[in-house]
């Protein structure tokens, strides 16, 4: 089976839900907790065993490229106070040389443009797509969950999850087939996509939720810039349009996904990376605590 190296990472939305803050910090570099969600994202695909991400840029997103650049000026001042634990944590963000492409998607013409964007650095081999706004709290990690599916069966692989309930409305939703073996029956093969089908027309409950393995050839079915929903250029067209001619399989991941596409989701993800952190998560609950108890007059 041939290893995915390569992981592309679109962040050149214009992130309009969670305005005004992403006016002028990319929205991939807003805050979960200790992080820009964006680096809690690298961190799941280097745990994956990717060696090199493509991440895709739009204008005014900068900021991204010097968040994983040395800060010569902020190392030697931590190392003259002599914090080198946080000097660590800092050099441990920055890309190894080689780790990082860096490309420009001119227009947000949708995802699958960006994905298309990337298509000469990833080349002829399968490679990973990973949402940024999509925080993923899983052991193994999702992308991880889902490189043991492609192992298994090959293809293309597609990472979802159940839609809160009579929302399958919002979501791209999948249609299933038979079940791969082993998996626990979390792993079948898709036989269709629907992008926010009507109520009460959904095929599944499980949404594309941000984590994918795809072959090249979905570059051919990018590259013609058909415009799908909401006038923009859609991943979910291309993978249908390459569904009758290679294997798809939907995984159903095990873990909890933290939706930071709106300030809502990325309060929720911020509370829950704060929770689960090793030293500061018992601070975290009493501050948490004191402030619920405040807002409900306790
Ligand atoms: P979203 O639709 O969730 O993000 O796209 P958005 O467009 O930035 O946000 P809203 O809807 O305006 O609030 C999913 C991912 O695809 C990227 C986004 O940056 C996000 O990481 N994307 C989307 C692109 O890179 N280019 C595009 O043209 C569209």
């Amino acid at each position: 089976m041939t290893r995915i190296r390569k992981a592309v990472l679109p962040v050149a939305g214009l992130g309009t839900r969670n305005l005004p803050a992403a006016k002028t910090t990319p929205k991939n570099l807003l805050n979960v907790f200790d992080r820009p969600m964006l680096a809690h994202v690298v961190a799941e695909g280097r745990a994956a065993g990717i060696e090199h991400f493509v991440i895709v840029l739009g204008r005014g997103q900068g900021a991204i490229e010097d968040y994983f650049d040395r800060s010569v000026e902020l190392e030697t001042a931590l190392a003259e106070k002599g914090r080198t634990a946080m000097l660590e944590t800092l050099r441990a963000e920055v890309a190894r040389p080689g780790e990082m492409s860096f490309v420009r998607q001119m227009a947000p013409l949708g995802l699958g443009h960006a994905v298309w964007c990337a298509r000469d650095i990833i080349g002829d081999e399968p490679f990973a797509v990973m949402l940024p706004d999509m925080l993923m709290d899983a052991t193994p990690g999702a992308l991880s969950q889902a490189m043991a599916a492609h192992d298994a069966v090959g293809g293309n692989i597609v990472v979802v999850e159940p839609a809160p309930d009579g929302e399958t409305h919002k979501y791209g939703i999948v249609a299933l087939g038979e079940t791969a073996p082993g998996f626990h029956g979390r792993l079948r093969r898709m036989t269709g996509m629907v992008e926010k089908p009507p109520l009460g027309t959904e095929p599944s409950n499980l949404f594309i939720s941000g984590r994918y393995i795809l072959s090249p050839t979905v570059f051919e079915a990018l590259a013609a810039h058909s415009r799908g929903a909401g006038g923009e250029i859609q991943l979910t067209d291309a993978m249908r349009a390459r569904l009758d001619h290679e294997p798809f399989h939907a995984l159903a991941y095990e873990g909890v996904t933290y939706d930071c596409g709106d300030p809502l989701g990325l309060l929720r993800a911020n509370a829950a990376f704060a929770l689960r952190d090793p030293d500061q998560g018992a601070a975290a609950r009493a501050v948490l605590s004191e402030l619920l108890n405040a807002s409900l007059g306790a």
